[in-house]
């Protein structure tokens, strides 16, 4: 064999092995762990400073609450699955100090081979996919089940004073998805909700939307089907759907905005309500807790006093209207069940002063 002859068979299989290795790199071997690290720290779950993890930080000693800390912290929720060797189900002491969601809250054993999420409603579902842990943090903390309770044996238009704003809290687009299905919505007694959001086989739970390091949603994955989705921002135009919810004639515009058309609705209902069977005006702040205040003498700014005259059938209202603003998702995660929870409310309502339903339809 000539010396030029071994020089080619041993580039050729160089070369061969190079592209076989960038191949398989390219395709089929899973992200490096700086790649994740570095999607990671991007996200909110890695924030240190958010509100969401310094909340409890001046507190003196600065101890995060164990029902609380079960999402708020990763100790709280290794404890919370017993992790730490402790009851699963419950955070049996408060967490010190500050942990975000890091790599181990997702990745303990036990979260890796958990399959089942109780929500507040304390109904279990199984879930045998890696999105079991987003579901056990994005639930919310609230349920129709506990909300009929606190109301139960009160008459719907009287102002009791032991009433005030029930938080489903935040960010619950578990609660969402699963719709009727975990009842984390204000869902009216003799109503029929809908369950689980299907979507499409690929595309039905979190981690086929959301990178579950970044959190971001990649449009490439949705334009295949969804051929306006070019940008992150036209994420925020689908349409899909051919009903016009909100009888204006328009099928073509995002799904959000028949959402928001029902929310307006539902708002100016509450408004109608609080000044006209209660007496005092109400406003409304997504951004400032508790959420739903007295109303200035032009009805619309928040005084910065507390809203305390409550009836049960506003609680319920506001619980539902609260609800589409705490998940900023909600019309992607499960538009139908949201379009259903605003509608019932504002035909609640409209037991009590006038509405105009004509024009919505029912999903
Ligand atoms: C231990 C609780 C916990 C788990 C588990 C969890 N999250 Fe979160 N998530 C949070 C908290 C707390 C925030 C708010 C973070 C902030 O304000 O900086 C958040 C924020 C988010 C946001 C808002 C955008 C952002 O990055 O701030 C998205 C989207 C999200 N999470 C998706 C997910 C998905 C998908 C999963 C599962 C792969 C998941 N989360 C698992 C607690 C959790
Ligand atoms: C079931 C999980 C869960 C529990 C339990 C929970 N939270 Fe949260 N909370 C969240 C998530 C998820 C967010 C993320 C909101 C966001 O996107 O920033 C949040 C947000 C917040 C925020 C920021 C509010 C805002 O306007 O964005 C505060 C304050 C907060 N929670 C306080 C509490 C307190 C106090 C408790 C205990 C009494 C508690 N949380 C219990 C999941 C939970
Ligand atoms: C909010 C939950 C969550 C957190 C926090 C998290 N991971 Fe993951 N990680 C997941 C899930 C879910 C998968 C599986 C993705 C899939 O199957 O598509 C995964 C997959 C991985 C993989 C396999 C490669 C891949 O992309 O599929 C690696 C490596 C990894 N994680 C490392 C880390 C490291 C390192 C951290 C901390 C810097 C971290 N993870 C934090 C949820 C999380
Ligand atoms: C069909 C795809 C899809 C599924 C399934 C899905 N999401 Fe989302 N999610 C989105 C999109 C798109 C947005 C952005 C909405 C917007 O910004 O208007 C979003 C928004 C969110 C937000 C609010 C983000 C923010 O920036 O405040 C959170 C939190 C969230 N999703 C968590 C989850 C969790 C947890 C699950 C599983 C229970 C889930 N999502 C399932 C597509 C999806
Ligand atoms: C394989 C095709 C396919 C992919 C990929 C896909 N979708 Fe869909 N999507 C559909 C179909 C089909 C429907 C109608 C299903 C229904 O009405 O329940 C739909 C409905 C929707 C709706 C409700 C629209 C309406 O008018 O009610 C939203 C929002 C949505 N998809 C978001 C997304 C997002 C975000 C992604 C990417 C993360 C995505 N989809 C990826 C096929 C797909």
């Amino acid at each position: 064999m000539k010396w030029t002859t071994i020089i080619i068979v041993v580039l050729s299989v160089i070369v061969v092995a190079g592209v076989g290795v960038w191949t398989y790199g390219f395709f089929f071997a899973p992200d490096s762990v700086e790649m994740v690290s570095e999607r990671w720290a991007r996200s909110g779950h890695a924030n240190a400073a958010s509100v969401a993890f310094t909340n409890w930080a001046d507190r003196e000693p600065p101890e995060i609450p164990g029902v609380c800390a079960r999402c708020h912290s990763m100790d709280g929720y290794l404890d919370y699955l017993g992790a730490d060797g402790s009851t699963p189900g419950v955070v049996d002491q408060p967490v010190l100090g500050i942990s975000i969601v890091s790599c181990r809250t997702c990745h303990d054993q036990l979260a890796h081979t958990m399959t089942e999420v109780t929500f507040p409603s304390s109904i279990v579902v199984e879930e045998h996919t890696r999105s079991v842990n987003c579901m056990h943090c994005h639930q919310g903390r609230r349920a129709t089940p506990g909300v009929d309770e606190t109301l139960a044996g009160l008459e719907l238009d009287v102002v009791d004073e032991e009433l005030s704003f029930i938080n489903v809290h935040y960010a619950i687009a578990a609660a969402t998805l699963l719709g009727g299905d975990a009842q984390g919505g204000y869902q009216y007694a003799g109503k029929s909700y809908v369950g689980r959001w299907e979507h499409v086989p690929d595309y039905d739970t979190c981690i086929d939307c959301h990178d579950p390091h970044s959190t971001f949603r990649n449009p490439d994955q949705c334009s295949p089907c969804h051929l306006n989705v070019v940008t992150h921002a036209d994420l925020r135009d689908i349409r899909v759907s051919d009903i016009d919810y909100d009888g204006d004639g328009d099928v073509d515009k995002p799904i959000r905005l028949e959402v928001a058309s029902f929310q307006a609705a539902l708002f100016t209902a509450i408004q109608n309500y609080a000044a006209d069977v209660i007496g005092e005006p109400i406003a409304y702040d997504r951004q400032r807790s508790p959420h739903f205040f007295a109303a200035a003498d032009d009805g619309e700014t928040a005084t910065g006093d507390r809203y305390d005259s409550w009836t049960p059938r506003l609680v319920r209202a506001a619980y539902n209207y609260h609800y589409v603003h705490a998940d900023p998702g909600a019309y992607v995660h499960n538009a139908r069940y949201v379009l259903q929870l605003l509608y019932d409310s504002i035909e609640d309502l409209g037991q009590a002063i006038p509405v105009d339903l004509e024009p919505f339809v029912r999903p």
